[in-house]
């Protein structure tokens, strides 16, 4: 009798099994001979062999609801924004070997430094289980410490005060305050006070802080020719330039590029990561502009306008849109690339 043709099971039973609970390692064994070695040697233990190899649950859409009124039975896998968005966590969640100094600069003022620092800083603190600094170096009464946590009665002029006295994280706490799991420091509040925060003040604060963190933020303040600015760029591990995407608020962008190659900044530049905040006009080129900064910075992120933002009130990131939160993990991801031996946490 001629043999039924049947579908291929193997390849069946291999491309999906395992979403129907079996277990698709056996398929290799369908049509083996039993081994006749009557003392085959113990395998070895494998935890992870022990494990039905199941990719990621698809979390929203269409997608989960089928994942969820089929109890599992049918997954359609993650969709392709689901899988960029653990992509960026992965990248966010990068080890780092030591501190991270990440300037937060503009020529221009008003276009979004301090708000771009705080959102940052929110997001990496989010996703990380080290310790993240969000320390305010304006030297006009910044507003970082405002739009975080609303305390600014210990600022970095009290820290520098008692810098001797600090010499456990108990002290350095004293100073800082809380937004989620992100630590903030308070700039000097009196714009007068503030003009003595000077190269050698900014570098020692720097020197006892980055003994307590691993990722510190600093949210430079206007122009690059203040006097604490010499002492965060001289120090920065990183860049992130922060503009418009518009003529005037690109053009400055780029301007701020070429000011610190004047000043010998190049590696600085090369690896910076340039931010566009808000809207642009339609006439604008996006494209253009993105290809502008990339052909000069490692990364260009676009950080939408967003109507909470919009209030310059205290950030409440459960207010963000979506796309904003998506925005700035986007930015986590970019600067976390920088951080000096990486390994992704997926591998471990
Ligand atoms: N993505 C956004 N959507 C809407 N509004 C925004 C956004 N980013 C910043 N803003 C608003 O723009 C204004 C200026 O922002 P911000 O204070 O962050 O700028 P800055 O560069 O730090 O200014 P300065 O140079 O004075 O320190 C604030 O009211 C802020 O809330
Ligand atoms: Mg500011």
């Amino acid at each position: 009798m001629e043999p039924r043709d049947e579908p291929d099971p193997t390849t069946w039973w291999e491309r999906y099994g395992h979403r129907l609970g079996g277990d698709p390692v056996a398929a290799d064994h369908v049509g083996e001979p039993v081994s006749e070695d009557p003392s085959p040697a113990p395998a070895p233990f494998e935890p992870d062999l022990l494990l039905r190899a199941r990719g990621p649950v698809p979390d929203r859409g269409w997608r989960r609801w089928l994942h969820v009124v089929t109890l599992g039975r049918v997954d359609p896998g993650p969709s392709a924004a689901q899988l960029a968005e653990q992509d960026r966590l992965a990248r966010v969640r990068s080890r780092l070997a030591g501190t991270h100094r990440v300037a937060i600069t503009s020529l221009k003022g008003g276009v979004g430094k301090t708000t771009v620092t705080a959102c940052l800083g929110l997001a990496l603190a989010e996703h990380r289980g080290d310790r993240i600094l969000a320390l305010d170096a304006n030297p006009d009464a910044g507003t970082l410490a405002d739009r975080l946590t609303g305390h600014t009665d210990r600022t970095v002029r009290d820290l520098l005060d008692d810098l001797d006295r600090i010499d456990s994280w108990t002290a350095v706490s004293r100073y800082t305050s809380l937004a989620g799991r992100l630590q903030v420091l308070a700039s000097e509040q009196d714009p007068a006070a503030g003009e003595a925060f000077t190269r050698d003040e900014y570098l020692r604060v720097d020197a006892v802080l980055a003994r307590f963190f691993s990722v510190m933020l600093t949210d430079s303040g206007t122009g690059m020719v203040h006097s604490a600015m010499s002492g965060t760029l001289d120090v920065a591990d990183s860049l992130v330039v922060v503009g418009a995407p518009t003529v005037d608020g690109a053009g400055r962008a780029s301007k701020t590029l070429d000011w610190l190659v004047a000043h010998g900044h190049e590696r600085l530049v090369r690896e910076a990561v340039v931010v566009l905040v808000g809207r642009g006009s339609r006439e604008i080129d996006a494209a253009a502009l993105q290809e502008h900064f990339r052909t000069r910075t490692r990364a260009v992120v676009e950080i939408p306008h967003d109507p909470h933002l919009g209030t310059g009130g205290r950030i409440d990131p459960a207010r963000l849109r979506p796309a904003t939160r998506e925005a700035f993990l986007a930015l986590a991801a970019a600067v976390a690339e920088a951080f000096p031996a990486r390994v992704s946490s997926t591998a471990t």
